[in-house]
């Protein structure tokens, strides 16, 4: 099997995925890559199916049907509805974590609960499904104080509450199930923790592990990291904040007791596991967990991978054991979010786009929130709608190529972040 050509299905619609799709598309045992359900971008260059992917009967049908001999999981919420069970159950070998590992990101509390545990270095914490106990435990703690929805809640979930007032309308609004729904039912208090925010993404088989480039995301719409926060703006990577040796320290005393803790509590990890750190005066400290690739970090660390991704996300998705380290390109990329103006509130879609006759390079525009319309054009659809990606031998070069494939890029609510990287480019 390993050396045989296959037919690859990517699950999910986002800039993710489009990257993920064209990575497996370039490698010599993608026989075909199909996905679903796609977004405009994806379509024009894949066969493009549109399911569901929050319905695990429709994929495991799509996979059969269409002879799919490897599927990878793009989204969290396929994955914490068990995706990769039921299409591992039906015989289809498939990339990301079971329902269980996939608890690590669709239960805060379960996370907090687990890093306790196994003593690895989080914020202090509390879980609490009532009012009055968390209203108690906000009267011992310090301000301010992060109230968060424990379960997944599209990055919205968190809020960093100056005053006790807020933080116990927070807990009220979210245990009602006004705020998150059901993903609000349950709500994790946490100390707010100050510091520089950093992400490790690992591709993991058990405790055997690959770490990619570590890369840095900017989560807030506005420029200079102010207004509210997305999915992420603008990402980059490798990030020279993290030296050899600090990246020695986190593997050290994260990342291998975190593996060494889920091997103890019986749950074989396989797939990605995205590790949220904040770089704090007492160390690093874990903020969350995720266990899909960032999005848009995704969109900077795959095209710095100089090997085939296929055969090591084969590999983890089969439980195998891991190569040591993957080579890594000696450059440095960065993406640029084009988004609608308005998000991440309400804004148009349906708006044609106009791209340049000719792009720079296949890999680096990216699809997220487009479709084609009747006519085949590409129009936008969602908030986060293209990616600009850039590469260079230098991050200021990286941002000069990716700044002009934006700019060569139309439409009328076009809106982006002109300060991707700044805090790195005003080290430079
Ligand atoms: P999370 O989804 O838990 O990573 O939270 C989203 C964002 O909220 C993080 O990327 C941080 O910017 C911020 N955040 C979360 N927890 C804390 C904390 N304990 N202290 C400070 N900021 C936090
Ligand atoms: N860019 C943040 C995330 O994918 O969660």
């Amino acid at each position: 099997m390993q050396n045989e050509q296959m037919k690859i299905l990517i699950l999910g619609s986002g800039g993710r995925e489009h990257m993920l799709a064209k990575v497996c598309a370039l490698s010599p045992l993608a026989k075909e890559v199909v996905v679903a359900p796609g977004n405009g971008g994806m379509s024009q260059e894949f066969s493009a199916f549109p399911i569901d992917v929050e319905n695990n009967d429709a994929i495991v049908r799509l996979a059969t049907e269409e002879n799919v001999d490897f599927v990878v999981v793009g989204p969290e919420v396929p994955l914490c509805n068990g995706a990769v069970d039921a299409l591992n159950e039906n015989g289809i070998i498939a990339y990301g974590p079971n329902q269980v590992g996939a608890e690590l990101e669709g239960s805060k509390a379960f996370t907090k609960d687990f890093l306790a545990r196994h003593n690895i270095p989080t914020a202090a914490y509390g879980n609490f499904s009532e009012v009055e106990a968390a209203r108690d435990f906000l009267g011992k703690s310090r301000l301010p104080l992060v109230v968060k929805a424990s379960g997944l809640a599209a990055g919205k979930g968190v809020v960093i509450c100056e005053t006790l007032e807020e933080a116990e309308n927070s807990v009220r609004e979210m245990l009602s199930g006004e705020s998150f729904g059901e993903s609000g039912k349950e709500v994790v208090i946490e100390e707010f923790l100050e510091g520089e925010e950093t992400s490790l993404h690992l591709i993991c088989s058990g405790d055997s592990y690959v770490t990619l480039p570590m890369s840095q995301d900017h989560k807030k719409a506005g420029e200079g990291d102010t207004g509210l926060n997305t999915g992420g703006m603008g990402a980059y990577a490798p990030t020279p904040l993290v030296t050899r040796e600090m990246l020695s320290d986190y593997e050290t005393n994260i990342v291998r007791p975190t593996l060494a803790g889920l091997k103890a509590d019986g749950i074989d990890f396989r797939g990605t596991l995205y590790i949220g750190l904040m770089l704090t005066q007492d160390g690093p400290k874990v903020l969350e967990f995720n266990v899909r690739f960032g999005d848009p970090e995704t969109q900077v660390i795959l095209p710095l991978i100089d090997e085939d991704l296929v055969p090591v996300l084969l590999a983890s998705a089969k439980g195998e054991d891991l190569p040591r380290n993957l080579k890594f390109k000696n450059e440095s990329a960065m993406v640029v979010v084009l988004a609608s103006k308005g998000y991440p509130e309400s804004y148009s879609k349906g708006e044609i786009i106009n791209f340049p006759d000719s792009l720079p390079k296949k890999t680096d525009l990216i699809h997220a929130g487009t479709k084609q319309n009747e006519i085949g054009e590409i129009v936008s659809a969602g908030g986060r709608v293209l990616g600009a990606v850039g590469r260079g031998s230098t991050l200021s070069e990286a941002a000069e190529r990716a700044y002009a494939l934006c700019d060569s890029i139309g439409f009328t609510s076009k809106f982006l972040r002109r300060d991707i990287g700044y805090r790195e480019l005003s080290r430079d």
